[in-house]
């Protein structure tokens, strides 16, 4: 069977797949587009793909061999689901591994945020640093704050316990209430989206991208915003609306953002680069080597099963 990964994976990762022809492809601009995909993807029985390939239902159509596609991805808003059911593709995801990797990187960037850290880096490599001063580079404590978790799920619940290691208070807010032992084990409070807003000295973002999420956080939303407040997005860029974010950071409207995901990645709004109180990654929240090791393997696992006429189909999405 022939196997079409996007692009090459973490060496070993895929060993489990090693009976198949397996075809790693690199491009040396960005990812593939909707045609380079359906060229590469072309007598592909199986296809592991990146969050930003664009696997449509013109995709699946013009590539009807495919029966399964792996994500190597926990967030898989870029594959037409719909489409895949009609069609009777396959589709997993690699759901959990990830969860521990991603909040450390929401932390990261929300502790980078709230004291300065990139900026600090940038003061000391240009030399500044000429002696101790009482007012330099001063940031905000999370101890004693409110952290204000989008989305309680895996991620989110995550990022919820290392906060209250820190000292926080969590609130929450969910399309649905989360499951009432881990809301109880975290002491968070399910609350209105204005609330979370409006109370939040953190805002971190861990909801999927769907079509209520898109845009979650314009221009209204940071305008209930405490002024103090941080915004981190850990999630997926789309869910900020990136214009208005660099208006209400440019005005202080609140004070500053962490930010791994963006609206057009791998664009990045040019406003967002001017300003100080924004510290930025690209797209880095699973990105460790163990983790990514084993987001290989779980897309392996997957691939493996469906080739292999499997009954159960592990990390199985659609
Ligand atoms: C990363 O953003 C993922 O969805 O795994
Ligand atoms: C992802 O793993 C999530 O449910 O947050």
């Amino acid at each position: 069977m022939r196997i079409v990964v996007t692009r090459p994976l973490p060496s070993g990762g895929l060993h489990l797949l090693n009976g198949h022809e397996i075809v790693q492809h690199e491009f040396s601009v960005g990812g593939p587009d909707e045609d380079q995909l359906i060229d590469i993807a072309q007598g592909a029985d199986a296809l592991i793909t990146l969050l930003s390939d664009p696997v449509t239902e013109r995709v699946l159509r013009a590539c009807p061999g495919i029966k399964v596609v792996a994500q190597y991805a926990v967030g898989y808003d870029n594959i037409d689901l719909a489409a895949a059911r009609a069609s009777g593709v396959v589709v997993t995801n690699t759901p959990g591994v990830l969860t521990e990797a991603t909040a450390d990187m929401a932390f990261a960037l929300l502790l980078a945020a709230a004291r300065n850290v990139a900026p600090a880096d940038r003061y000391v490599r240009a030399g500044e640093f000429s002696r101790w001063e009482a007012d330099l580079l001063l940031g905000s404590d999370l101890s004693g704050g409110t952290i204000g978790i989008v989305g309680l799920g895996r991620i989110g619940a995550a990022v919820a316990r290392r906060a209250i290691g820190f000292g926080m208070r969590v609130c929450y807010h969910n399309r649905s209430p989360a499951n009432p032992s881990v809301e109880q084990k975290l002491g968070a409070r399910l609350v209105s989206m204005n609330t979370l807003l409006e109370t939040s000295d953190v805002v971190s973002l861990h909801c999927s991208l769907n079509a209520s999420s898109r845009g979650l956080i314009g221009r209204e939303a940071l305008a209930r915003m405490k002024p103090s407040a941080i915004l981190v997005n850990t999630a997926r860029g789309a869910v900020v609306d990136e214009e208005a974010l660099v208006d209400a950071l440019r005005s202080r409207a609140i004070r500053a953002a962490g930010l791994d995901v963006f609206e057009d990645e791998p664009s990045v709004h040019p406003g967002l680069c001017d300003l100080d109180n924004v510290v930025m990654a690209p797209h880095l929240g699973s990105a460790t080597h163990a983790t990514r090791l084993r987001m290989a393997e779980m897309c392996a696992e997957a691939v493996q099963a469906v080739l292999s006429g499997a009954r159960h189909i592990p990390y199985r999405v659609v």
